[in-house]
C-alpha cells in the first residue's frame, strides 16, 4: 500500500516544522543556555506532559493518566454487552495507552532523580506546573477539538509527539556519558514504543475517506498546531533559538525532516 496524494501533502506541510521542533532540542544539548538547572526544568515539564498532559481526544479533557483511568471506570459495566457497549479491544487500548504514558513519565522521572542532587527534592508529580506556551498549545487544541469534532481529534493525534521529535534527539547523546547517556537511554526506550504507533496513527489517515478539502483543513489546524510545539519546546529547554530564527523556521527557512515513508507503509500493510 502508498500514501494517497492528499497524505503526502500533509506530510509535505508538516515535515518543516517537524525538523524546527527538532532544531530548538538539537541546538539545547551544546547550547550556552544548558545548565544544571535548565536540564532539571525540562525534564520537569516533560514530566508535567507525560503525567497531566490533555489535549489529544483524552477522556474529558481529564488528562493522559486521568483521561483513561476515568473512562474505564465508568465504561466496566458495558464491556462486551453488545449494542450500547464497548469492545474488549477499545478497552485494551485505553490500558495500553495509560501504561505508556505512565512509563514516559517514570523514564523521565527517574532521570530527574538520578541527576537532581541532595539539595532538590525528589520528584513529585502533583507539583509539576504546565507552563504559558504549554497552555496555549493545549487549549488551541482543545478548541480544534470543540469546534471540529472528529477532525479536531484527529489533527491533535497527528501533531502529538511531533513525529517523536524530542525522543529522536535525545537518542542521540547516546556515547556521551553521564547525564547525557541517561537521556538518550530514556529517549530510546520512549521513541521504540512511540515512533511505530505514530507511524501507524499517521498512515490510518487514509482510511477516513476525507475528501481533499478535509485533506487541507485538517492541514490549517496542523500548521496551527505544529507552530505552537515549537514555542512549547523552546520554553521547555530554556528558548536555545532566538524569536528570528523561529520566525525563519515558519517562512520554511529549514530542511525538512525526512518522513519514513517505507516504515509507514509497513505499519499499513
Ligand atoms: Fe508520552
Amino acid at each position: 500500500m502508498s500514501m494517497s496524494a492528499n497524505l503526502t501533502r500533509l506530510i509535505d506541510l508538516s515535515a518543516p516544522l517537524w525538523a524546527g521542533e527538532a532544531e530548538v532540542v538539537g541546538t539545547y544539548w551544546d547550547s550556552p543556555v544548558r545548565t544544571h538547572e535548565t536540564d532539571l526544568k525540562w525534564l520537569r515539564c516533560q514530566c508535567s506532559k507525560e503525567f497531566n498532559g490533555t489535549g489529544i481526544g483524552d477522556f474529558k479533557n481529564l488528562g493522559v493518566f486521568m483521561g483513561p483511568v476515568t473512562e474505564l471506570g465508568e465504561i466496566f459495566p458495558k464491556i462486551d454487552i453488545g449494542e450500547g457497549g464497548f469492545n474488549r479491544r477499545y478497552v485494551l487500548e485505553l490500558i495500553e495507552t495509560l501504561h505508556d504514558e505512565f512509563e514516559h513519565y517514570n523514564r523521565f522521572a527517574d532521570v530527574y532523580d538520578s541527576i537532581s542532587g541532595p539539595d532538590t527534592p525528589p520528584m513529585n508529580p502533583h507539583q509539576l506546573e504546565t507552563w504559558d506556551e504549554d497552555v496555549t498549545l493545549t487549549k488551541t487544541r482543545h478548541r480544534h477539538i470543540e469546534e471540529h469534532g472528529a477532525v479536531g481529534i484527529r489533527a491533535s493525534r497527528f501533531t502529538e509527539g511531533g513525529y517523536c521529535t524530542l525522543f529522536r534527539e535525545g537518542m542521540r547523546l547516546k556515547g556521551r556519558g553521564g547525564i547525557d547517556d541517561m537521556i538518550a537511554d530514556a529517549c530510546t526506550k520512549v521513541f521504540e514504543d512511540e515512533f511505530g504507533h505514530m507511524l501507524d496513527g499517521i498512515a490510518g489517515l487514509d482510511n477516513e475517506d476525507w475528501n481533499a478539502d478535509q485533506f487541507a483543513f485538517m492541514g490549517e489546524l496542523v500548521v496551527e498546531q505544529l507552530r505552537l510545539r515549537i514555542h512549547m519546546r523552546n520554553a521547555e529547554f530554556s528558548y536555545p533559538l532566538n524569536e528570528d530564527r523561529v520566525q525563519a523556521i515558519f517562512a520554511g527557512d529549514i530542511e525538512p525532516e525526512k518522513f519514513d515513508f517505507t516504515r509507514a507503509e509497513m505499519e499499513m500493510a
